[in-house]
């Protein structure tokens, strides 16, 4: 048995994911040229594509991490009520913010994370996502950096979990969905 065998179909291959990440490291690294930046990924889903990514930035920079809640065990959807269960290290008052998250589903998640971090008064604050899915967003939030657009299908692998499992899958796939509607 193999996590391989639970995927309807591979979305985004590791070949695909390089490539882009690639690019989103030169723009992030022109972007910022010449200036301070923290990424902050949002813990656990972004850890993955945080390491690879900052090792396409070409500049230096600073990383630090939140851990947001808002999914509840064997769920495909957020419940809507964000609560942060790990706070960040760094005072970023004054410090151009990057955050960097692995999806964008409905948007509630990423929009409660902007608002709490804008009360702290950073420099700048912008959004490096990686997946989004456009059918299913209920908050507009602008993406300044964004991987894929995808279908509304659940996706695991690349740090992504449908309960705790699946995140080591070195490709996006679509989780044969059976496995969740059960
Ligand atoms: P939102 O608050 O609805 O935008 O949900 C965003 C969060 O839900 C992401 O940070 C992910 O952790 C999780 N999520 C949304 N869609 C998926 C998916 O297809 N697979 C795994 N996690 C997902
Ligand atoms: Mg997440």
């Amino acid at each position: 048995m193999s996590l391989h065998d639970d995927i309807a179909e591979v979305l985004i291959t590791e070949e695909e994911l390089h490539k882009k990440i690639v690019e989103l490291g030169q723009a992030i690294s022109r972007d910022y040229a010449g200036q301070d930046v923290l990424l902050i990924a949002v813990l656990k889903g972004a850890t993955i594509f945080l390491s690879d990514l900052m090792r396409q930035i070409s500049i230096p920079h600073e990383i630090d991490f939140m851990a947001i809640s808002s999914y509840e065990g064997k769920s495909t959807e957020s419940t809507g009520v964000v609560r942060i269960i790990m706070d960040l290290e760094t005072n970023i008052r004054d410090r151009n913010v990057l955050i960097v998250e692995d999806i964008i589903d409905s948007g509630y998640t990423l929009q409660y994370i902007i608002e709490n971090l804008e009360t702290r008064r950073p420099a700048s604050i912008h959004i490096c996502c990686l997946l989004e899915k456009p059918e299913r967003r209920e908050v507009d939030i602008p993406i300044d950096y964004l991987g894929f657009s995808i279908p509304n299908r659940f996706v695991v692998g690349y740090g992504l979990d449908y309960d705790s499992i699946y995140r080591n899958l070195p490709y996006i796939g679509v989780l044969r969905p059976e496995l969740y509607t059960g």
